[in-house]
């Protein structure tokens, strides 16, 4: 059983809880192999996909992974929503559980909304993104893709390679990477990577070769423009040249290294196109493995709810 009751961010996770998902998502992911990939899992189990922000792959992929459990759904989009009427965000989320909701699935743009209702609430939650803060299920199919591909996280040497300061998948990476004893390294402009970020025990690297050159894993994030105040960089144009990851730059590798990003891709900034679609990427699979992940997330959190 997972050692907590809400899945809020990889932080309060032990390494044995996050070995207890990857397991259960190894079986999954056969289920999803079959023919047949649904199970009767969570049959009785109602779950609501509450999301206050844009999203594609989260989104569809938590939605799937509870169909294929036999969950009942509901989805909740802010911008279709009463919130768009000043309803607030407990108000939306106790409504929607006096409908006999059991876990709220929720992203949101603020820092602590999963930890808010966790407190003033009574479900289970699980953090689909919130704000910088953190994603905690991305870092978990992150590290699934990882072993999937390498066999281990273990001793790995994984580079997180870009807008540091407004990524949650970082911040949910580091936990998950360090806690299954990887060593991790941020690689960006300094303006791009936060202070505090040294404290977390990881290396600071702020040219793109040397962090190539080190690692066996570089998971490359997104320039996240919509969530810069001021300008971090002077242009696209001249991150681009500077830390974009591009066929050439890993051609003069003597090692071939494995290229993962969360998506959405900026092509042409923060990788080339002739890079994500390479060989060396395991971009897709990513996002074929959040299926697996989230199914576990979801059946493991409903073994603590269900009635024995
Ligand atoms: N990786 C990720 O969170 O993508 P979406 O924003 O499309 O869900």
């Amino acid at each position: 059983m997972l050692s907590v009751n809400h899945l809020l961010g990889i932080k309060d996770l032990t390494r044995p809880d996050i070995e207890l998902i990857l397991e259960t998502a190894e079986r999954f992911k056969e289920v999803l192999n079959r023919p047949i990939k649904k199970v009767p899992s969570l049959r009785d189990i109602t779950i609501a996909n509450v999301f206050f922000e844009n999203s594609t792959r989260t989104r569809l992929s938590f939605e799937l992974a509870e169909k294929r459990l036999s969950a009942d759904v509901i989805n909740f989009a802010a911008s279709s929503s009463s919130v768009k009427k000043g309803e607030t965000l407990l108000d939306t989320v106790n409504n929607i559980l006096a409908m006999k909701v059991d876990m709220i699935v929720i992203r949101h743009s603020s820092v602590g909304a999963p930890h808010f209702l966790a407190k003033n609430i009574k479900a289970t939650i699980v953090n689909a993104g919130d704000g910088t803060h953190e994603h905690p299920t991305q870092a978990l199919l992150d590290s699934y893709s990882i072993k999937e591909k390498l066999g281990t996280v273990e001793n790995k040497k994984i580079a997180i390679i870009g807008d540091i300061s407004h990524s949650r998948v970082a911040l949910s990476n580091i936990f998950a990477l360090q806690k299954q004893g990887a060593e991790v390294m941020v690689c960006g402009p300094a303006t791009l990577i936060p202070k505090y970020i040294k404290h977390l025990g990881v290396k600071v690297e702020h040219n793109i070769m040397n962090a190539l050159r080190w690692c066996d894993v570089a998971n490359v994030l997104r320039i996240q423009l919509e969530r810069q105040q001021g300008k971090s960089f002077p242009s696209l144009r001249e991150y681009a040249l500077y830390f974009g990851i591009n066929k050439q730059r890993l051609e003069s590798l003597d090692k071939k290294i494995v290229i993962m990003h969360p998506g959405p891709i900026n092509r042409g900034i923060e990788l080339t196109s002739d890079v994500a679609d390479s060989e060396h990427s395991i971009i897709l699979d990513q996002v074929e493995n959040g299926v697996a992940v989230r199914m576990a997330v979801l059946y493991l959190f409903a073994e603590k709810i269900k009635p024995q």
